[in-house]
């Protein structure tokens, strides 16, 4: 299983909710959150040295997922979230240990 963390522009939410239950995914976790990346926004001067900070508002999706469903839920990401600008976002991908459904205490990938 693996823990995919994807950071995307607000006003792509929608169309990456509508594609990914496409593909049948079924749970997924989102927040708002602001966040910075390469580009460092705003300058300004903090004891004499440039220092930048701009958080800018984001929508960070958090899905679990089987190994198998990993690749073609990354390739949609990249097709649907991807304006081609800076800032379209990042995917951040992990082994994730365990995974427990608590109604019925299945684990691993039948509690998915
Ligand atoms: N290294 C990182 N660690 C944690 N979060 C990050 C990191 N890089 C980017 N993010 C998150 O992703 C959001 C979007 O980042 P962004 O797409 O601007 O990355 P970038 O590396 O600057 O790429 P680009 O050059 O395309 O803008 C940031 O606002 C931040 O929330
Ligand atoms: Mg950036």
């Amino acid at each position: 299983m693996k823990k995919v963390e994807c950071i995307i522009r607000p006003q792509r939410l929608e169309e990456v909710k509508a594609a990914l239950t496409e593909l049948g995914v079924v749970g997924m976790t989102v927040q708002d959150v602001r966040g910075c990346g390469k580009q460092k926004g705003v300058t300004a001067m903090y004891r004499g040295m440039e220092y930048t900070m701009t958080l800018l508002p984001k929508v960070k999706i958090d899905l679990v997922l089987r190994d198998d469903q990993v690749e073609e839920v990354v390739e949609t990401l990249l097709q649907v979230a991807r304006t081609g600008e800076l800032g379209d976002g990042k995917i951040f991908i992990t082994n994730l240990e365990d995974v427990i459904r608590i109604r019925t205490g299945e684990r691993g990938d039948a509690a998915v």
